[in-house]
């Protein structure tokens, strides 16, 4: 299969990309700066979608950048960009997969979400993912549609794990804010898993939620406890809440101290095997 990955240069790409090469799968990059290897969005805008099989959109401006402006265009824009090139398209991909987030189920420490639960109207970044998935949609189209929700994404060399190993790995670590939040997570193996599940098949289509089937018992404090432990260390300094809402703004801040309990039901349901479905498991294999 020929892939064409939108911001496959970043963390879940970089990753998307070995695993897809590793089958066997050949794999196109769009990214801002085009090369020999890569195309850019211009390019795309102008000559409209090279040949291929597939198409995959990871690119975003990182989410905690205060230009809310930036971190908006730089998926719906792109998400846009790549739909239309689709509809236009006179050999139309047969697959379409957008990476969005579960950013867009209302926080919450009881409710339980599944990929039928209603959302995406009430904050930043619900609003933020409803945009982004309308983006997607292309009517008529004989490519199959397809939204991963991902939770966050837990792997080497990038992510939320390479932001915060070093207070943990000095023991300065500890939970956010209460600590009791529910903390929606992924390895990285599987939310690339996952992608590649959902392009090999010949019908999978619609949201699946991209975190791990241990997800939603797991909270802040857990995941601090799970890593210092995974690192052979204390997790005893709690970051009050008040200090993350003076460095994230509050409305960003929503994203650290509140979290979702996100039910991969549809994922399951559609036969994926996840790798890593326990946490400690997962953090284990990260900090090796
Ligand atoms: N990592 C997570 O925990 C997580 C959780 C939920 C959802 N997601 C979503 O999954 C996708 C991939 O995440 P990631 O962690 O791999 O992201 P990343 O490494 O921060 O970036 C992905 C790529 O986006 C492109 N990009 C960055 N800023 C851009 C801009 N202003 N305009 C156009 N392209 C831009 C870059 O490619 P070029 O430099 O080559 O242009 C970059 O390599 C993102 O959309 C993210 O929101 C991630």
């Amino acid at each position: 299969m020929r892939v064409l990955v939108g911001g496959g240069t970043g963390f879940v790409g970089r990753a998307l990309t070995q695993l897809l090469w590793s089958r066997g799968h050949e794999v196109t990059h769009i990214s801002r700066q085009g090369d020999k290897d890569r195309i850019s969005w211009e390019e795309l805008s102008h000559s409209g979608l090279p040949r291929c099989d597939a198409v995959v959109n990871l690119a975003g401006e990182n989410v905690l950048n205060p230009f809310r402006r930036d971190v908006i265009s730089s998926r719906v824009e792109t998400t846009n960009t790549l739909a239309k090139a689709i509809a236009d398209a006179e050999q139309p991909p047969h697959a379409w997969v957008l990476v969005t987030g579960v950013g867009y189920y209302h926080p919450s420490p009881t409710a339980e979400y599944t990929e039928d639960s209603p959302g995406g109207d009430f904050d930043f970044f619900s609003r933020l993912v409803s945009s982004w998935e309308a983006a997607a949609l292309i009517p008529q189209s004989p490519a199959r549609g397809i939204v991963v929700r991902s939770g966050v994404v837990l792997g080497q060399g990038g992510g939320a794990i390479s932001q915060m190993i070093w207070p943990f790995r000095l023991g300065l670590g500890g939970p956010l804010g209460s600590g009791l939040q529910p903390f929606p997570w992924i390895h990285i193996r599987d939310l690339a898993g996952i992608i590649c599940h959902a392009l090999e098949s010949e019908c999978l289509q619609g949201i699946f939620n991209g975190v791990s089937p241990s997800s939603p018992a797991t909270s802040n404090g857990t995941f601090a406890q799970e890593l210092a432990s995974a690192l052979g260390r204390p997790a005893l300094l709690p970051v009050p809440a008040w200090a993350v809402r003076a460095v994230f703004g509050a409305e960003r801040a929503i994203m650290l101290l509140e979290g979702q309990k996100v039910v991969p039901k549809r994922t399951l349901e559609s036969g994926y095997r996840f790798i890593f479905p326990d946490l400690s498991g997962a953090l284990k294999d990260i900090v090796a």
